[in-house]
C-alpha cells in the first residue's frame, strides 16, 4: 500500500469483480440498441476503459472535461465546461460515466446540460458513490460502492493530481491535506 494511503477500501480483484457485474447490468438493460458512452475526465478514465470491454453491445465513446476540485478537497458548487464533446447527443441513449459521485452538483449540471441538448436518455453509471456528502438531488442509475465521506484516492481518483495510477481504491490520510 502506498505509505500516503491510511488503508485500501477496495482490491484490485473487488474492481475487477465489481465493474464485470456493472458490464452486464448494463449490457442487459441497454440490449436493444447502441450506447452513448460519456467518460468525465479525468478521474473516471481508468473505470472507463475497464468498464466499456465489459458491455456487450455497441459502444460510442466521448469525453466531458470539467472544473470540480481545482486541486483543494472542497467542492465549490461551481461547474465549468472545459473539454466539450466531439459528438452531438441528439436522439441518443447517453449513460454517463463518473468515477465518484460527492455533493452531486457535477452530475446535476451534466445530466441538466445533456437533457437540454437532446438526448433521448441520460444515465448514470459511478463507480463510487459517497451518498452521506450528497447536496443536489441526483439519480444514480449503477453504481458500483458506496463510500465514506472521506478522500478517496486511486483507481483514477487524484489528490492535487496525484495518486490516480494506484490500481486500488484508498482512503488517503487527513493529515496530508487538513491544514493544507
Ligand atoms: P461533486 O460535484 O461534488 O459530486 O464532485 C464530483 C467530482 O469531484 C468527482 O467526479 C471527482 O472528480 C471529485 N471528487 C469528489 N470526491 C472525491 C474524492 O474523495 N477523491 C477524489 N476526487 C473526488
Ligand atoms: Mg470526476
Amino acid at each position: 500500500m502506498h505509505r500516503d494511503c491510511k488503508c485500501i477500501l477496495f482490491t484490485e480483484e473487488d474492481i475487477r469483480r465489481r465493474v464485470a457485474e456493472l458490464g452486464e447490468e448494463i449490457t442487459r438493460d441497454y440490449s436493444s440498441g447502441q450506447l452513448f458512452a460519456i467518460g468525465i475526465l479525468k478521474g473516471s478514465v481508468l473505470f472507463f476503459a475497464d468498464l466499456v470491454r465489459a458491455i456487450q453491445v455497441p459502444v460510442l465513446m466521448d469525453f466531458m472535461g470539467v472544473s470540480s476540485y481545482q486541486n483543494r478537497s472542497e467542492t465549490s458548487g461551481e461547474v465549468r465546461i472545459l473539454k466539450d464533446l466531439d459528438f452531438s447527443v441528439e436522439g441518443r441513449d447517453v449513460l454517463i460515466v463518473e468515477d465518484i459521485v460527492d455533493s452531486g452538483y457535477t452530475l446535476r449540471y451534466l445530466c441538466d446540460t445533456l437533457e437540454r441538448r437532446g438526448a433521448k436518455s441520460v444515465k448514470v453509471v459511478t463507480f463510487l458513490d459517497k451518498a452521506s456528502a450528497r447536496r443536489a438531488e441526483v439519480e444514480i442509475a449503477y453504481r458500483g460502492f458506496e463510500v465514506p465521506n472521506a478522500f478517496i484516492v486511486g483507481y483514477g481518483l487524484d489528490y492535487a493530481e496525484q495518486y490516480r495510477n494506484l490500481p486500488y481504491i484508498g482512503i488517503l490520510r487527513e493529515e496530508l491535506y487538513q491544514h493544507a
